[in-house]
């Protein structure tokens, strides 16, 4: 028998290499608190990276769970099951869309919008029309097409050759889209707001051209809603305060709070180009994710907890900006909703860590977005009282950054 002991070096001894996590091991979470294997008290301002958008083990995801475990847990798509075609039929009554896909994470969704956008253009165009316009920074996942669609070299490095045929322009620059978009291009993809990338939120009049010179070029545009969707941007989805509508969006993360699952959504004409036998998932639509998924849902799209988005974000800017006026280490704050990103001063880019673990010292749960940005993506239901006492762990472990100074 081995010894089932383990602890944060255990990592490091059985792991694929391809993370680095924090020195403690969370075992226990509950609203936008977590514990770790020694008791320690966290207040959770990452949420899972925009997964956890009700918090942990919110009481109504878990009685879906548990009614969900005792009824059925997969089947494949040989079957369908009620979980899925009730989640369906929700998304389809809440957005622009009139058809779904279900997959089981944000880069299977867009693995699927892209090959939806090629396949869409093949079919009524003929295979030149088969480029893609995307944004320098963006993130769209780790899979081969999805890096390949990316906006960051780093994550394409060594993985050579990816998919070929996509363009990418510097994001919120209408005249780079305008220059690049031809009658080849399929696809113009991006993210309302940049979160990987330095949470970056796209301006409107931009995202209204690009709308435009879709339309002008017969290319689809479609919107990565992984992270700002779901109701982060005080909106359900971040489109719907944009006044523009894409033609395919992807969404995951908060859409099962915790739960892996992801979907593509869709107009019924563009749909059509997935036909039978083109496209798929042995767990796509599992009735386990679907039924947590639905109940995330049904409680993310109370406009009460929406209209409450934009007090929060008022609180966390708020709080910001007087750690700053404390210690001075921003430029910025910005973001959307409970998307939050607080731009660092040059000297400490490429130091976030030390925030992160100066934070987790002082028992807050912090994210960094690219190498000078520090991130939050908090619960959207996290209590006035969690942020303020996020807030001051934060402030005290901003103050022991700065007092070790950016060379320590
Ligand atoms: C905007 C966006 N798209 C796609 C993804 C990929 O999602 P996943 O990690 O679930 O594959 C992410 C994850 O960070 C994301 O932020």
């Amino acid at each position: 028998m081995s010894d089932l002991h383990v602890s944060r070096e255990t990592f490091d001894e059985v792991m694929v290499p391809n993370y680095r996590p924090q020195t403690m091991v969370p075992v226990r979470g509950s609203g936008s608190k977590v514990w770790d294997q020694e008791g320690k008290e966290y207040i959770d301002f990452g949420g899972g990276i925009a997964v956890n958008a009700l918090g942990h083990c919110h009481p109504r995801l878990v009685a879906a769970v548990k009614n969900q475990s005792e009824q059925l847990w997969h089947l494949s798509n040989v079957y369908t099951n009620e979980p899925a075609l009730k989640l369906a039929k929700r998304l389809t009554e809440l957005t622009f869309a009139e058809r779904v896909y279900f997959c089981n994470s944000g880069a299977e969704a867009n693995e699927a919008a892209f090959k939806l956008a090629r396949k869409y253009a093949w079919d009524h165009h003929g295979p030149d029309k088969h480029e893609i316009i995307a944004f320098t920074n963006a993130f769209h996942g780790r899979t081969l097409f999805t890096v390949a669609v990316g906006g960051q070299e780093k994550y394409r490095r060594g993985f050579e050759p990816v998919p070929a045929g996509i363009t990418h322009v510097p994001f919120n620059d209408l005249k780079a889209v305008e220059d690049a978009i031809s009658d080849k291009t399929c696809a113009v993809v991006m993210e309302p707001v940049q979160g990987e990338g330095g949470i970056v939120p796209g301006d409107p009049e931009f995202v209204k051209g690009v709308r435009a010179l879709c339309d002008k070029h017969n290319a689809l545009l479609v919107f990565d809603e992984i992270q700002i969707g779901m109701g982060r941007s005080g909106e359900l989805f971040s489109y719907m305060g944009l006044g523009v509508t894409p033609d395919i969006l992807t969404s995951a993360k908060g859409l099962g709070g915790g739960f892996p699952v992801g979907a593509m959504l869709t107009t019924a004409e563009v749909a059509e180009s997935l036909g039978f036998g083109t496209h798929g998932s042995t767990y796509g639509g599992n009735p386990m994710a679907c039924a947590v998924a639905l109940e995330v849902v049904n409680m993310v799209s109370d406009p009460a907890l929406l209209a409450s988005v934009p007090g929060k974000r008022a609180r966390f800017v708020d709080a910001l900006e007087k750690v700053n006026a404390e210690h001075n280490v921003f430029t910025e704050i910005r973001g959307k909703g409970l998307l939050v990103g607080a731009e660092l001063k040059p000297e400490w880019h490429g130091k976030g860590a030390k925030f992160l673990a100066a934070a987790r010292e002082e028992g807050l749960m912090l994210l960094v977005a690219g190498p000078k940005v520090l991130r939050m993506a908090p619960s959207l239901i996290i209590t006035d009282e969690e942020i303020e006492e996020g807030m001051t762990r934060l402030s005290r472990a901003v103050a022991s950054v700065v007092a070790a100074g950016p060379d320590s």
